[in-house]
C-alpha cells in the first residue's frame, strides 16, 4: 500500500508513481512522460514530494509504504519553476494553432498548473521551420525539447533518427545529426509526430486545415499572434485559453474522429482517423491492441487513394476496346443475365469467384455465399494462394490451426526471434519495431536467414545466407543435429507430440555433409544456429524461440513442405505452448488471413469446416436453403489455368490486381482473354480491370463498417469514416444486389449481422459480435461463445482430437527454374516499406511516390564490376516467360549472382510476374515466384538512379539509447528545480531511476 496525500491506496507491482497517480486519478503534470514510451524525465514538471525528498514521479518505482505528496508547496513551486522553462521554448497562441484539438499537453498544462504569466518569455530558436519531409515537417521555435520524438524514434520504432544536441547553446531535434529530414534516414513512420505533446511536430495533413482560423494568411496570423502576446501580460493566461477552449470546442463541429483498421499489411494496426469533410486531417493512433501508438508510412500517411481523383464512381460497361458509364441497374442487370446464362449453359463450376483480401470479414463470407448458395459451384479463393496458404498448410499438418500461434506480445517476449525469408521491416513494419525493441533494450537475440541483407539482417546477432529454396535443408539438419545429440525437449515430447520415430526417420539423411552442400552455409554455421536454438528453448526460464516467415519461404516449391519443417523445429525443441514461443507465418494484406477464415477458400467454409464433411454441408445447407455440394473448387491459380482450356467462362473478381500479382502475367492475360464474362471490382481502375466486360467502383475501407483479422488471428471493427464516394459502393452492398438479382432472399442492413450470421455457422467464431468488438475491443479466434477468445494458441494442448501435435514427415522440393548458361541469375521479389504490392494505393499518395517512384532491380556491387552496370543503368531482365526494362541500382542488399526486384511497378509493363513461371508449392498452388531464373542484358543507356537521393536507404542512423538526458542534467546551466526547495538533507534528486526498476509488492 502507498500513501497518496494522506489516503491509503494500493500500488501495482513495475508500475511507476506517475501511473500510480494516474490510475488514481490525481491530478499532476507531466509533460514528457508517455506510458507507452516509459519515463523520459527531460521536463521536470512531475515533481513530487514522496517520502520528504522532491522527486520525479514518472521515474520513481512504487514501493510499498510510500509517502506521496502531491500539493505541498516545495513540489508545486519546483513544478512550476520546470513548467516555466518549457514556455520560454513555446509560443502560446493556441486560438489559431492547428493542434488546439482538446489534447495538446503543452495547452492543458498550462490550465493544470494554472501558469498566469510567464516568468521567462519565449525565445525563438535560431533555426528555420524544417518542411522537407513529404508529410510532416518540425517547427524548432515551437519544440519544448522534450525528447518524446528522440524515444519513440530511437528506441520504440528503432530507427534511430533522432537525437537532441543537449550540449548546444540552443538545443534542438537533430535528424542524423544534424541533416535536413528529407535527406535523413527517417522513414516517415510517423511515431514522433503522434507523440509530440505539442504542434512542433506536425502531419502537413493538418496545417491550415483544422482550426477555424488556421487557414489565415501568413501576416494575419504573425499578427494574431502579436495581439495575442501582447495582451497576455495586462489579463493573463486564463482568459486567453478559455477563448482557444472556445474555438477548439468550435472544431468538434466540423472534425469527425473515427477507430479504423489500417487497411495495407497484415499487422492489424488500429488507430482514428480525423477527416474535415473529406479531407483526411491525420491518423491518430492511440492504444491499438496490436500497435499503441505505432504505424508506418502507409499507416500514418498513405490515405489519398481514397481521396485520389482517381476512384471510379460509376460500373463501366465494355463497348469494343472502350468502356461506357452504366447505371448501377445496368450493370447489375447485364452481370446476373450473364450468370444465369453461363451456369445454364455450362454448369456452375463455369463460374468463379475472386475474393479481395481488402475487403472485410463480412464481405469475404457474402461473397463466398454467393458463390456457394446462390450459383453453386466452390470456385472460390482470395489471394493467400499468392502468399501463404503454404504456411498455413505446414501448420494444419503439426499443430492443427492454420495461423500464428501467439500475437506480438508473444514475439516481443521471446528470448530468440528467427526470420526466415521476412523482410520484416519493410513487409510488417510495426511488428518488426517490437523485435527491434526487444533486441535493442531487453537483449532479445535474433538470428535472420534471408538472401537479401535487408535491415533486420544488419542488425541481428546472427545472418545467414543459405541458397536460393534451401531453408528445407537446413531446418531438417538442424533439427536433426539436435535430435542426435540429445538436446531436443524430450519431456515435452513424449507429453505432447506424436510421431517422433517417423520424423527421425524422415530426416536420416540430413547430415551436416548434406546440408553443407545443399544450402552452402558451413558446419560451424549450421552448430551454431542449432546450439543458440537450444540454448533459447529452456523450457525452465520464460519465453523460447518465435520463428517468424514470409515469402521467401512459402513461394518455392516447397513452400508448404518448408513450412512444415519450421513447425517441426519447434516442436523437437518445444517452442509452444507458453507465451514467448510458436510459429509466426506474417499475413501479408491487411485481411488475408480474414477472407481464408470466412470460407474464401475452394474446400473450406467459414472457419475452415470441411466441405467434404457431411455434417458441415448440411449445416450451411440448412442454414441457406440450398444444396451443397463436396467437390473443392478452383483456387486462383487453377483458375486461369481453366480460362486458358476454356472451362471457366466468367470470373468475378474483387479488389486484386491479379493480372500483376499472379505469377505468369502473360498467361493470366491470355486466360482474361478467353473468358466469355469478366467482372472486375475495385476502387480503381487497375490494369486488371482493362481486361474486364464490366468493371463496378467499389468504396474502400474508409468508407464501410466491417472486420479485418490480422496477423494475430485477431477480428477488429473499422467504422464508416466517409460516406461512399458518390457513385461507388461498398463490397457487401454490391454482392447483396447481384445476389438479389439472381433470385436470392437476401435482406442484410448493416455488416454487423452478416457477422452474426456466420458466427453462428462457425464455431471458430461462436461468441465474435460486433457488440464485442465495440471501439478498440477484439477477439483473437477462436472465440468461445461467451466471448473468451485465445491470444495464445495451444496453451492446453494442441489442435487435435488427442491433444497431441504431429512431426510430419516431409518431403523437400528443390528448385526447379535454378540458374544455367542462358538464365545465369537467380531473381528475387518482395515488397519495399513504402509500397504495398503492386502499389495501386500506393502510388496514389504523392509523398510516398515521391520516395519511391518506380521499378527498379537491385544488382550487387560484384555484379555490377563484371558487367558494367551503375545506378541508373538501363536493363532488360529476361526470363522464360517474358522480359522487363528496368533502371538498376547498385546495392549490397543483394550478393552475387541475385537480383530483387520489387513488387511496386508505376507501369503495368515494368511487373515483375512478367518473368515468373508456372511452377507451383506441391501442395497448394501457390507459385513458386521465388525459384526464378533470368538472364540480364545490359542496355548501354544509363539514367538518373532510380531511387531519389532522398529516399531514406542513403543515409546512416544515429543510434543511441533514447534521448540521453543525463546529457542535458550535465550541462552547466541545469539546476534541478527540486533543489534548496526544503530538500531532505543528503538527497541525490538529479539521478536518473532506473526506468525498469522493481516495483511495488503489493
Ligand atoms: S523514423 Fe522519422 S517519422 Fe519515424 S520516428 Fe524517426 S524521425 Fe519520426
Ligand atoms: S519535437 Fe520532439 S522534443 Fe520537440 S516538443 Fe515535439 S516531441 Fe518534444
Ligand atoms: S501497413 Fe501494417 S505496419 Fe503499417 S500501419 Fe498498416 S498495419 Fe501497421
Ligand atoms: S513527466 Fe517529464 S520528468 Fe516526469
Amino acid at each position: 500500500m502507498i500513501s497518496v496525500n494522506g489516503v491509503t491506496l494500493p500500488g501495482l507491482a513495475g508500475e511507476n508513481v506517475v501511473d500510480a497517480l494516474n490510475r488514481f486519478q490525481t491530478e499532476l503534470p507531466q509533460v514528457c512522460y508517455h506510458q507507452q514510451l516509459g519515463p523520459i524525465q527531460t521536463c521536470d514538471t512531475c515533481i513530487v514530494e514522496i517520502d520528504g525528498q522532491l522527486v520525479r514521479a514518472c521515474a520513481t518505482p512504487v514501493r510499498a509504504g510510500q509517502v506521496i505528496r502531491t500539493e505541498v508547496a516545495a513540489a508545486k513551486t519546483a513544478r512550476e519553476e520546470a513548467y516555466d522553462r518549457i514556455l520560454g521554448n513555446h509560443q502560446l497562441y493556441c486560438t489559431v494553432c492547428d493542434n488546439n484539438n482538446g489534447n495538446c499537453t503543452v495547452h492543458n498544462t498550462v490550465a493544470l498548473i494554472g501558469v498566469e504569466h510567464q516568468q521567462r518569455p519565449f525565445q525563438p530558436k535560431p533555426y528555420e521551420i524544417d518542411s522537407s519531409n513529404p508529410f510532416y515537417r518540425y517547427d524548432p521555435d515551437q519544440c519544448i525539447l522534450c525528447g518524446r520524438c528522440v524515444e519513440a524514434c530511437q528506441n520504440l520504432q528503432v530507427n534511430e533518427t533522432l537525437s537532441i544536441n543537449w550540449e548546444s547553446a540552443n538545443p534542438r531535434v537533430l535528424w542524423d545529426g544534424g541533416k535536413p529530414i528529407g535527406d535523413s534516414s527517417c522513414v516517415s513512420c510517423g511515431h514522433c509526430v503522434t507523440v509530440c505533446p505539442c504542434n512542433a511536430l506536425q502531419e502537413k495533413s493538418m496545417l491550415h486545415e483544422a482550426g477555424m482560423f488556421t487557414g489565415i494568411p501568413l501576416p494575419m496570423f504573425n499578427s494574431a499572434v502579436a495581439v495575442i502576446k501582447n495582451i497576455e501580460p495586462s489579463i493573463g493566461y486564463t482568459p486567453i485559453l478559455n477563448l482557444s477552449e472556445i474555438e477548439s470546442a468550435g472544431r468538434e463541429g466540423y472534425i469527425e474522429k473515427t477507430k479504423t483498421v489500417c487497411t495495407y499489411c497484415g499487422v492489424g494496426c488500429s488507430f482514428e482517423v480525423w477527416t474535415k469533410d473529406r479531407h483526411i486531417l491525420k491518423i491518430e493512433p492511440t492504444h491499438g491492441p496490436a500497435n499503441g501508438v505505432s504505424t508506418c508510412v502507409k499507416g500514418k500517411f498513405g490515405w489519398e487513394y481514397t481521396t485520389s481523383q482517381d476512384r471510379l464512381t460509376s460500373p463501366l460497361i465494355r463497348e469494343g476496346e472502350r468502356f461506357r458509364e452504366a447505371t448501377w441497374a445496368e450493370a447489375i442487370d447485364l452481370i446476373s443475365s450473364k450468370m444465369r446464362q453461363v451456369k445454364e449453359e455450362h454448369g456452375p463450376d463455369a463460374l468463379a469467384f475472386v475474393i479481395s483480401s481488402k475487403g472485410s470479414n463480412e464481405e469475404s463470407y457474402l461473397k463466398q455465399k454467393l458463390a456457394r448458395q446462390v450459383i453453386g459451384t466452390n470456385n472460390v479463393d482470395n489471394c493467400s494462394r499468392y502468399c501463404q496458404s503454404p504456411a498455413t498448410v505446414g501448420l494444419w499438418r503439426t499443430v492443427g490451426y492454420g495461423g500464428d500461434s501467439g500475437t506480438i506480445k508473444d514475439i516481443e517476449a521471446a528470448r530468440l526471434v528467427i526470420g526466415v525469408g521476412t523482410n520484416t521491416a519493410e513487409s510488417h513494419p510495426v511488428l518488426a519495431t517490437r523485435v527491434k525493441r526487444a533486441h535493442k533494450l531487453h537483449g532479445q537475440e535474433l538470428i535472420v536467414v534471408d538472401l537479401r541483407e535487408h535491415e533486420m539482417a544488419t542488425r541481428a546477432d546472427l545472418f545467414l545466407r543459405p541458397k536460393a529454396g534451401s531453408d528445407f535443408v537446413w531446418m531438417n539438419a538442424v533439427s536433426k543435429l539436435i535430435l542426435d545429440e540429445g538436446r531436443a525437449a524430450d519431456a515435452f515430447l513424449a507429453e505432447w507430440v506424436n510421431g517422433i520415430d517417423e520424423f527421425r526417420d524422415s530426416i536420416k539423411d540430413y547430415t551436416l555433409e548434406y546440408a553443407v552442400r545443399e544450402t552452402g552455409l558451413s558446419e560451424a554455421q549450421l552448430r551454431d544456429l542449432a546450439d543458440r536454438i537450444v540454448r533459447a528453448s529452456d523450457r525452465s526460464r520464460e519465453g523460447g524461440v518465435c520463428v517468424l516467415w514470409a515469402m521467401g519461404v512459402t513461394q518455392q516449391m516447397g513452400g508448404s513442405e518448408t513450412s512444415t519443417a519450421i513447425s517441426n523445429l519447434l516442436l523437437v525443441t518445444g517452442n509452444y505452448m507458453r507465451t514467448g514461443t510458436g510459429a509466426y507465418p506474417l499475413r501479408g494484406h491487411n485481411n488475408v488471413q480474414g477472407v481464408s477464415d470466412f470460407g474464401a477458400m475452394p474446400d473450406m467454409m467459414p472457419g475452415y469446416q470441411k466441405l467434404a464433411d457431411q455434417d458441415v454441408r448440411d449445416k450451411f445447407g440448412a442454414a441457406w436453403n440450398c444444396e451443397m455440394r463436396p467437390e473443392r473448387g478452383l483456387d486462383n491459380t487453377q483458375m486461369i489455368d481453366a480460362a486458358n482450356a476454356g472451362k471457366l467462362k466468367l470470373l468475378y473478381l474483387t479488389g486484386e490486381e491479379m493480372s500483376l500479382t499472379d505469377a505468369d502475367s502473360n498467361h493470366v492475360a491470355e486466360g482474361y482473354g478467353k473468358l466469355d464474362f469478366f467482372i472486375v471490382q475495385d476502387v480503381v481502375f487497375s490494369n486488371t480491370a482493362a481486361y474486364a466486360d464490366v468493371v463496378l467502383p467499389a468504396s474502400p475501407a474508409l468508407e464501410k463498417d466491417g472486420t479485418f483479422t490480422s496477423t494475430e488471428r485477431r477480428i477488429q471493427r473499422l467504422y464508416q469514416a466517409l460516406e461512399p464516394l458518390e457513385g461507388s459502393k461498398p463490397d457487401w452492398q454490391i454482392y447483396q444486389l447481384i445476389a438479389q438479382a439472381l433470385g436470392a432472399d437476401w435482406n442484410y442492413t448493416h455488416p454487423g449481422e452478416i457477422m452474426a450470421e456466420a458466427a453462428s455457422l462457425t464455431p471458430l467464431f461462436a461468441g465474435v459480435s460486433y457488440e464485442r468488438l465495440e471501439g478498440y475491443n477484439s477477439q483473437c479466434w477462436p472465440v468461445d461463445a461467451d466471448g473468451t477468445d485465445t491470444p495464445l494458441l495451444y496453451t492446453e494442448g494442441f489442435h487435435f482430437p488427442d491433444k497431441k501435435a504431429r512431426l510430419y514427415p516431409a518431403i523437400y522440393a528443390p528448385r526447379v527454374q535454378t540458374e544455367d548458361s542462358e538464365y545465369d541469375l537467380h531473381l528475387n521479389s518482395g515488397r519495399m516499406l513504402e509500397h504495398l504490392h503492386e502499389g495501386n494505393m500506393t502510388f496514389r499518395t504523392p509523398g510516398i511516390a515521391a520516395l519511391v517512384p518506380d521499378a527498379f532491380v537491385e544488382v550487387s556491387p560484384e555484379l555490377a564490376a563484371e558487367r558494367g552496370v551503375q545506378d541508373g543503368s538501363f536493363v532488360r531482365l529476361v526470363s522464360p516467360f517474358g522480359a522487363i526494362k528496368l533502371r538498376a541500382l547498385v546495392t549490397k542488399r543483394v550478393f552475387g549472382n541475385q537480383v530483387f526486384v520489387p513488387m511496386n511497378a508505376q507501369r503495368a509493363e515494368d511487373a515483375v510476374n512478367h518473368l515468373t513461371g508456372q511452377n507451383r508449392d506441391i501442395n497448394t498452388n501457390t507459385p513458386a515466384y521465388k525459384d526464378t531464373s533470368v538472364r540480364m542484358e545490359v542496355l548501354g543507356e544509363v539514367g538518373q538512379s532510380p531511387l531519389p537521393r532522398t529516399n531514406h536507404r542513403y543515409a546512416t542512423r544515429t543510434p543511441q539509447n533514447g534521448v540521453e538526458v543525463e546529457r542535458k542534467w550535465a550541462r552547466p546551466d541545469y539546476v534541478y528545480p527540486g533543489d534548496g526547495l526544503g530538500l531532505l538533507e543528503g538527497a541525490s534528486l538529479n539521478s536518473r531511476v532506473d526506468k525498469f526498476g522493481a516495483g511495488a509488492d503489493d
